[in-house]
């Protein structure tokens, strides 16, 4: 299975900038993929259009054999909530809610919250937040708060991962545990990991590099 993307532009506003042009790409399963560029190039863009959380404005995304665009709105929702994991440079973690609380919320959308939570546990020990938890995000420190952001992305098993600048708000040593673990879930649990970041160390660890420059891939 595969994600691709067949001549996709995007434009924004009136009048029209484009902010992607003609990107035709194919991830195949298992790859390990960093989107890189400058500031405004199109990065995060292009993973929301990748992910579905976003739209092109021109051209075909094929995710899996089907064509995003032919599916309705909840076929679209159920695909990204079964398919597809999501790791933000901000963690994006709900305060209220403990550690647990927030990794279970994807599994919560489609009532297997219960069936989950020895998952959520597992994860928590995996990442070292063991007995962490029933603390809240504000208890804990913000490597720990974007481990259990991840713990949150993988809930669902998801077969992509996407992760725009996870490492943006890390120090080297956090950064470094959050690269690990990806890498870790593409070669062990043959996951999909495509991943922005602005570090060229980080890009390097990835199996292959889409550089984009004004909205076009220029190395791939
Ligand atoms: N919703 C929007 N409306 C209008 N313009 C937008 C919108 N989202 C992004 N843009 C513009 O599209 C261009 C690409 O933005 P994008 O966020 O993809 O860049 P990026 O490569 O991720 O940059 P950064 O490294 O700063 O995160 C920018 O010029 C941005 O201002
Ligand atoms: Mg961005």
């Amino acid at each position: 299975m595969s994600i691709e993307t067949h001549h996709i532009s995007k434009t924004f506003g009136h009048p029209p900038t484009t902010v992607l042009r003609n990107v035709s790409l194919t991830i195949p399963d298992n790859d390990f993929v960093s989107i890189t560029g400058r500031s405004g190039s199109g990065k995060s863009t292009l993973l929301y259009i990748l992910s579905t959380l976003d739209n092109a404005t021109e051209g075909k995304i094929v995710i899996d054999g089907e064509t995003v665009s032919a599916m309705t709105p909840q076929e679209v929702h159920r695909f990204r909530n079964q398919k597809m994991g999501f790791v933000f440079q901000f963690h994006y973690l709900l305060p209220e809610l403990t550690a647990l609380e927030n990794i279970l919320i994807p599994a919560r959308k489609t009532k297997v919250h219960e069936a989950k939570r020895e998952k959520a546990l597992a994860l928590l020990e995996k990442f070292d937040l063991k007995g962490k938890d029933h603390r809240l995000p504000s208890q804990l420190s913000g490597g720990e708060q974007q481990r259990v952001a991840i713990a949150r992305s993988l809930i669902m098993d998801p077969q992509y991962l996407f992760a725009d600048e996870p490492t943006g708000n890390l120090d080297s040593v956090n950064g470094d545990t959050v690269i690990k673990i990806l890498k870790d879930l593409n070669e062990h649990e043959n996951m999909t990991i495509i991943i922005v970041t602005h570090d060229p160390d980080y890009a390097a660890m990835a199996k292959r590099r889409i550089h984009l420059v004004d909205g076009e891939v220029v190395d791939q």
